[in-house]
């Protein structure tokens, strides 16, 4: 079993650049089976297992696809799709294989994806993704662990209205309705820089998206949408993981290619905390020189202070001065960091959806595991501050959404291996 080795006490100190973010790479993938007449050329991918899971994904379905991580490139040819189903193997790996759902009736009226099921933090339900593409016209039925949908008169715009400004569920509505007959008006969507940068791509394929990244998204349906070739923006959750790596150590990093516009609620948080961050055009420099302050969180829908950022920035707050309340309203089971970070001697209170941080002087490192990408990710910054040697286990999580972590923490002075034991 791979795991990773970290000796704590270094100081980061140089530049970072971030690669392509996953949450926008996967549903981009999904939508390239939406593309017809040529090849798709996707830039800016991220190496990460992911996106070869969504790769093999579509290989099942009969679409040629060819991945150079060592250019960031990856190659999707949908002119032909000659299956349907996707396999509860793929999607049980990876639950945003879900995705292909929307486009899967957008093209070919027919869709069979496994049920998700369960996953690590928290029961994640699909009833808003179903509820949206039932509106449209899909009918749906349930049974020996497959959702079938078909849509025998086509799809139909209609008016949507969220519960929840799921992002999954977004994204798989704006990708049906991108083909649908009409105009689908969806109420309280998500806004997340990925779901802007989702409707860019379908925009430039030859859908009608107004209003993506505000509260009503409004889609006039194309008959046919031509492959076009994108680049995907970077990665605001990477961006986050190491600015706060870099506040964590008393560190001066710049994090190239950033984009401080999708990353408000972190910037402001850490500015709180006492760390001084410059934005610039071309990315973020947080420099740190004391130890941070206490400070409390709450994880939000977009703009609000993003989920995937909780396990770090709490990671962060076990060793501040002073004691921080930290709570998470997206997902209702996201803190398998704590008894992680509690092992390396943070002093953490779990009541319900809320956690009571008291910041220490000191951690210390031992074996702990990943227990999902970005509990993954928390452990790895609390072993770059930690006294001693840090083993992270199950580091297959961390592959999953952060390419090249190792050689990136390495650059910028981190004492980090990966062993094979
Ligand atoms: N939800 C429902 N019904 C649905 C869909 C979602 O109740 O039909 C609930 C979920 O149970 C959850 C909440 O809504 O409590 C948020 O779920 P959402 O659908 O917004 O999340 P997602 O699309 O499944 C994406 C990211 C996650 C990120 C969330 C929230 C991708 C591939 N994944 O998941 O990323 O945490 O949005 O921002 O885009 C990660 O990168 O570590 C990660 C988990």
């Amino acid at each position: 079993m791979e795991r990773l080795i970290i000796r704590g006490g270094n100081r980061l100190c140089g530049t970072v650049k971030i690669s392509g973010a996953k949450n926008a790479v996967l549903p981009v993938i999904a939508a390239t089976l939406l593309g017809q007449d040529r090849e798709t050329c996707l830039d800016e991918v991220p190496n990460l297992d992911d996106v070869r899971t969504i790769s093999e994904l579509l290989r099942s379905l009969g679409v040629t696809v060819r991945h150079e991580p060592e250019h960031n490139k990856l190659f999707v040819d949908a002119t032909t799709i000659e299956n349907i189903t996707a396999p509860y193997d793929l999607v049980r790996r990876m639950r945003a294989s879900f995705l292909i759902m929307g486009p899967l009736l957008a093209r070919l009226g027919r869709a069979k994806i496994s049920l998700p099921g369960g996953c690590a933090i928290g029961t994640r339900p699909i009833d808003l993704h179903l509820k949206g593409l039932e509106a449209l016209g899909a009918k749906i039925s349930i049974g020996h662990g497959y959702i079938e949908a078909t849509t025998p008169d086509g799809l139909k715009g209609a008016q949507i209205y969220l519960d929840f400004p799921s992002v999954g569920a977004t994204e798989n509505i704006l990708m049906a309705a991108s083909m649908a007959e009409g105009q689908t008006v969806i109420e309280n969507p998500a806004q997340e820089p990925e779901i802007v940068d989702l409707a860019n791509y379908l925009n430039l394929m030859g859908a009608k998206i107004r209003g993506a990244g505000t509260n009503v998204i409004k889609v006039d349906g194309a008959k046919k949408l031509i492959a076009r070739d994108y680049t995907i923006i970077p990665d605001r959750i990477e961006a986050g993981t190491y600015m706060i790596a870099a506040a964590m150590t008393r560190g001066d990093v710049y994090i190239a290619n950033a984009i401080s516009e999708h990353l408000k609620p972190v910037i402001a948080k850490l500015k709180e905390a006492g760390v001084t961050v410059i934005e610039d055009v071309d990315g973020i420099r947080v420099v740190c020189d004391r130890r941070v302050r206490a400070v409390d969180i709450k994880t939000l829908p977009y703009p609000g202070f993003p989920t995937d950022m909780q396990a770090q920035f709490m990671a962060m707050l076990t060793v501040a001065e002073g004691t921080s309340v930290v709570t998470e309203t997206v997902f209702e089971n996201r803190f398998m960091h704590v008894d992680e970070l509690r092992r390396m001697g943070a002093r953490i209170k779990i009541d319900g959806r809320t956690s009571v941080v008291e910041g220490q002087t000191r951690l210390t490192g031992c074996q702990v595991k990943a227990t999902d990408l970005r509990a993954g990710a928390a452990i790895v910054l609390a072993a770059l501050v930690a006294e001693g040697e840090t083993q992270v286990a199950y580091i297959h999580h961390i592959d999953r959404g952060y390419d090249n972590l190792v050689q990136k923490l390495v650059s910028i002075g981190a004492d980090i291996k990966r062993v094979d034991c």
